[in-house]
Formats: structure tokens, C-alpha cells, sequence
């Protein structure tokens, strides 16, 4: 039986009996808030395999939710933006863009040392209806280039990677290479991709290009379907020289899916992988919504869940970090997403509404411990 296989099979079973609250700190305690103190954070455990760890974040946070931002630059060492680098946020007109909200995230993670990464340059959500209005198949390609031109342009050598084109497919559309039949697909057809990676390659070539997608995560027949599409789009874009690098796997994982295989998991990282690209962990949460209320029930299984998930990930070299889509419980969008039937609010993240660590930072910290450390980095 090969390593990997072993270490799966071990983590598999030491994963259904992860204590859990054991090892975080009794709910109420103060965590310690110095980075490195006598519980050092995830990005400072990341690193020393040589990955990453961060989260999503608003701008508004920054000034907005002290007690969050007292953790962030403990924890963390990437920030994505929930919203400030989508069109919406971006281009409230055709000829005006507006960076200040971006700009504000870019500058607190330079003064903390952590990196950043663009999300997304194109997505078939958070659109302005000026560009639902206007975008046709002879507007498409000088409207997709331009703002990818300047946008990316703008945060040349700033960004650590952009989404380039988030969740492209929906093979139930039954579209070319399994795409989602969006505004993008109908103006462009499937060279929309083609044309968003290499004008995001000429902007800014410093920038890892990523296709960030969803639903990718268990073995049921409709993820195994968006998996396969995937790797066929992934080994035709790469036939064809577009400069893909990447692949993000959002990871919006739900703790009552019982299809959880990590053999199939870790073997579409090696089919990615075998393509030559990296892979990004890049929205990491746990719904809970169809758990019982008890909170620790509740979080032990989430803890279990992403442990055994990330174990099956991580333990392939071509993994680079990992990114939560959001640090505390407070404010998750799986709330409005997936309310639960108890009105009770969801526990999908390492830290809860205090911002105390919960067994899913104990879960993230131990999946990031003993991760393989990475040649060459970290
Ligand atoms: O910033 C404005 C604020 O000024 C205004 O007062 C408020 C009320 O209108 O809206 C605020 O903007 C909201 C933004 O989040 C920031 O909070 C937008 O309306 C809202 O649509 C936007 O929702 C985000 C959504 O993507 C659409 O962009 C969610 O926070 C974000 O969690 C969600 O993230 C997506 C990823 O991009 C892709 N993967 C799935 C994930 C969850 O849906």
C-alpha cells in the first residue's frame, strides 16, 4: 500500500475520532493574541510546511470589526475580498472605476505582511446591470480585455494570484466543455476563457491565474460529472497554450454529506496536478445547517469533516495554501445561503462570534501540522 494511501487510511480514522474540542481552548477562554504565542496561528503552521493560510475579508472589516481584526494578523498570512475586486464593486459604470475599497484591503495586508488574492475578474454574479446591458458578441471581447487590462493592470505586482474565471461550469447546461451558459459563454462563446487568461498573463504576469470553482468536493454522481468536465476543460485550455496555472478548489463543504471520499479527492488533486497546475484551497467552510443544534456536536462534526477533507488535499505537493471564507462565525453568507430550520446561527469557521478558537481551527491547525512540508518552500 502506497504512503499516501496509509496516511489517508490513518487520517480517514483518527479523522472520525479528532477530539475536537479537546485540544482547542474551553469555550470563554481568552485565546492568546501575540502571533506565535503558546498556540501559534494557522498561517505560522502553514509556513513552516511551506503553504498558506488566510481568509476572506471585507474592507469594511478593516475599520468596522475590531475584535475580528485583533485575529486576522494572528491567524493569517492571505486575504481574499468577499466582493471589492468583482465587477459590482469595481466598475458601477462603464467608464469609472472605483478602486478606494480594493486599495484599502491591499494596503493593510502590505503593512502586515500577508499577501493577497484577486478575486474575480470574471464571474456570472456581482455584475453591474450596465454590463448585463451591454455585453453582446461584438462588444464582449474589447469590454473583457479592457477591464482586465486595467483592473489587473492596477494591481500589477500586488496580488499573489487572481481568480481569473470563477465557476465556469454547470454541465446540467449542457454547453461546450460542460459550461454554465452565462452572460459570458453567450457573448463569447468558450474562448471567453481563452481571452480572459491571456489578457490577466500580459497585465499582470506576476499574478498566479487560477479557475476557482465549486461542487467539486464528494462522490456523488453531479460533483463527480463537474470534476470530469473540469479536467477536460483543464487539459484543452492547456492544449490550446492558455496560460492557466491554477486551480482553486472552493471547498464550500457541508458537514451531514456523508460522500466524502478522500481516494477520489486525492486522486482529481493528482489528475490537476498530473496537468501540471497548482491548487488553491480558496473558500474553505462547513455548513451545519443539517446537524443538531447542540454546539458540540455540531462543531466536532464540522472539525471531523474538513479534517478528513484537507488530509485528503494537502497531502499532494501541488497544493498551496488554504483560505477560509471568513475567520469567525459571525456574518457567514452560509447563513443567508443555507439558513438552518432552527433559526440557530452556523459554526462553519475556525473562529466563533467571540472569536475564540473552535475545534475547526484545531482541525485546520492539525491538517496544516502534518501536512508533507513542500520542496523549496516554507
Ligand atoms: O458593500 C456593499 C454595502 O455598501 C451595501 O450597503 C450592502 C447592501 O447593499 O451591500 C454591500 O455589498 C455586498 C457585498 O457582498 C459585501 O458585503 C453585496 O450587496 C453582496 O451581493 C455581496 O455578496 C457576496 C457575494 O459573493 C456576491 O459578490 C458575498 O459577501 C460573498 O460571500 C459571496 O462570495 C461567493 C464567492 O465570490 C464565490 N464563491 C461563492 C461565495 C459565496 O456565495
Amino acid at each position: 500500500m502506497s504512503s499516501i494511501s496509509r496516511r489517508l487510511l490513518l487520517a480517514a480514522s483518527t479523522a472520525a475520532l479528532l477530539p475536537g474540542a479537546a485540544s482547542a481552548p474551553p469555550a470563554g477562554s481568552a485565546p492568546p493574541r501575540q502571533r506565535g504565542g503558546n498556540e501559534a496561528g494557522l498561517h505560522s503552521r502553514a509556513v513552516r510546511k511551506g503553504l498558506f493560510y488566510g481568509t476572506a475579508l471585507e474592507s469594511g472589516a478593516l475599520r468596522g470589526e475590531p475584535a475580528l481584526m485583533e485575529h486576522v494578523p494572528v491567524e493569517c498570512g492571505m486575504l481574499v475580498s468577499e466582493a471589492n475586486f468583482k465587477w459590482a464593486d469595481l466598475r458601477p459604470a462603464p467608464d469609472k472605476f472605483s478602486f478606494e475599497r480594493a486599495d484599502m484591503l491591499t494596503a493593510y495586508a502590505a503593512r502586515h505582511n500577508m499577501r493577497v488574492r484577486g478575486h474575480t475578474l470574471v464571474w456570472h454574479e456581482a455584475n453591474p446591470d450596465w454590463l448585463e446591458q451591454t455585453l453582446t458578441p461584438q462588444t464582449g471581447e474589447k469590454l473583457l480585455t479592457e477591464h482586465i487590462h486595467v483592473v489587473a493592470g492596477h494591481f500589477r505586482r500586488r496580488l499573489a494570484h487572481w481568480d481569473v474565471v470563477n465557476e465556469p461550469l454547470k454541465p446540467e447546461d449542457n454547453k461546450p466543455f460542460g459550461l454554465r451558459d452565462s452572460l459570458w459563454l453567450r457573448a463569447l462563446g468558450p474562448r471567453y476563457l481563452d481571452i480572459a487568461f491571456h489578457a490577466c498573463a500580459a497585465a499582470d504576469p506576476d499574478a498566479l491565474r487560477v479557475v476557482n470553482e465549486f461542487g467539486i468536493d464528494y462522490a456523488i454522481d453531479w460533483q463527480e460529472r463537474r470534476r470530469a468536465a473540469l479536467l477536460t476543460l483543464l487539459a484543452d485550455l492547456k492544449a490550446r497554450n492558455v496560460p492557466v496555472q491554477a486551480v482553486g478548489l472552493q471547498a464550500h463543504l457541508d458537514a451531514a454529506e456523508p460522500a466524502l471520499d478522500q481516494t477520489v479527492l486525492n486522486r482529481f488533486v493528482s489528475d490537476i496536478a498530473g496537468l501540471g497546475m497548482k491548487v488553491i484551497v480558496t473558500e474553505l467552510d462547513v455548513r451545519d445547517d443539517r446537524l443538531p443544534a447542540d454546539i458540540a456536536t455540531r462543531d466536532a462534526a464540522v472539525a471531523a469533516h474538513a479534517r478528513a477533507w484537507l488530509e485528503a488535499v494537502l497531502v499532494h505537493p501541488a497544493v498551496l495554501g488554504v483560505l477560509t471564507w471568513g475567520l469567525s462565525d459571525k456574518g457567514s453568507w452560509l447563513n443567508k445561503k443555507f439558513p438552518r430550520p432552527d433559526g440557530l446561527p452556523q459554526r462553519p469557521l475556525p473562529l466563533d462570534a467571540a472569536m475564540r478558537r473552535k475545534p475547526l481551527w484545531s482541525a485546520l491547525a492539525a491538517a496544516l501540522d502534518t501536512a508533507p512540508a513542500r520542496p523549496g518552500r516554507g
